[in-house]
């Protein structure tokens, strides 16, 4: 059944566990997700960005995870909008029938100009106002997304600050926190805490603790009730990485977030952890090695199974390690 943000991430709060927010774009993704979701008993996610709805197109997103919830009919859902730059995209979307919104006041309409403290308070209330009362769930976001050791949003066309940020940007602040939630009444917030966006985290092996944990600990001691959002949330599985340079590909070195690091965070209050880069590497590592090893072979969905069974593989494992498994 289709279900709010709020319903889930309250069961998620008090069970002590997180949930995985994977972007959808296409039915290969839409299964992979459901069927690990099946075969672990985990609540699901979904999560269409502007990105997918230029892709695809609303309408055929929307009906894409109906058909899941039609199909998987024990298993909730919720239907989400990912990083909504304005009053009228999260409007769109309350009124297509997703059960949750995000708007992302930290930037403006362009998703790369950081905006000030009073415009993201004002337009994600005038978001909360209207979508609460469709009983619909809201996200809102506090801070920019940037890597701690690179200073940078990583993404280079989607969502992300431009330039370089300072440490301060790059962590939300627990009393900014604490008003903005006050002054808002999101369900959900987003902050940030060393994460961004895209393939290109960090540049060497991350050890450590490199997200600001400590810095999660006081957000969530200041706003309890408040659900925290991880973005950002890959772990670049090397072994994909692999898989795609030994098969054609051309992808630098590079490192995400290590799964022991999500956990540290869902100890301290973050219960949906945003991740679409981890099934886009698997998809096209799958792929890859497929049309390799099978040159002759032109029937698209030989090549879109391995794509779905490799995505599958990695929700299982994100279900298990965040504790999704046996709530649904
Ligand atoms: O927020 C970033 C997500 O990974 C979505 O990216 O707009 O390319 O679909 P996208
Ligand atoms: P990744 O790029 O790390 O998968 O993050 C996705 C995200 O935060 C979507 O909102
Ligand atoms: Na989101
Ligand atoms: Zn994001």
């Amino acid at each position: 059944a289709l279900i709010s943000l709020r319903q889930m991430l309250d069961h998620a709060a008090e069970h002590g566990y997180g949930v995985p927010a994977f972007n959808v774009n296409n039915l290969e993704q839409m299964r992979a997700i459901m069927l690990a979701a099946d075969q672990t008993d985990s609540p699901v996610i979904v999560q269409a960005s502007a990105g997918a709805r230029k892709y695809a197109g609303a309408p055929f997103l929307r009906h894409l995870i109906l058909a899941a919830v039609e199909e998987f009919p024990h298993i909730p859902v919720v239907m989400h909008q990912d990083h909504g730059t304005s009053m009228a995209v999260c409007q769109r979307s309350i009124q297509l029938g997703f059960s949750s919104v995000m708007m992302d006041g930290s930037l403006g309409e362009d998703g790369k100009t950081p905006m000030d403290y009073d415009y993201n308070v004002a337009v994600t209330k005038s978001v909360v106002d209207i979508a609460h009362a469709c009983g619909v769930s809201v996200e809102g976001e506090l801070g920019c997304l940037g890597s701690l050791e690179t200073g940078t949003a990583g993404e280079e066309d989607g969502i992300g600050a431009e330039g370089v940020l300072t440490h301060e940007q790059m962590l939300t602040d627990p009393d900014e926190a604490f008003e903005f939630v006050k002054a808002t009444g999101v369900d959900a917030l987003a902050i940030a805490c060393g994460t961004s966006h895209g393939a290109y985290k960090f540049s060497r092996p991350p050890t450590g603790d490199i997200l600001a944990i400590d810095r999660i600990k006081a957000i969530h001691a200041k706003i309890p009730n408040t659900h925290l959002v991880m973005h950002g949330s890959s772990s670049v599985p090397q072994e994909w990485l692999k898989v795609i340079n030994e098969f054609g590909g051309e992808i630098p070195e590079t490192y995400g977030v290590p799964v022991e690091q999500i956990l540290e965070g869902i100890k301290h209050g973050v219960r949906k952890v945003n991740i679409d880069t981890d099934l886009r590497l698997a998809s096209t590592g799958a792929i890859r090695r497929f049309l390799a090893q099978h040159p002759a072979e032109f029937d698209p969905r030989k090549f879109l199974q391995v794509s779905t069974k490799a995505m599958t593989e990695i929700c299982v494992a994100r279900y298990e390690a965040f504790g999704t498994a046996g709530n649904a």
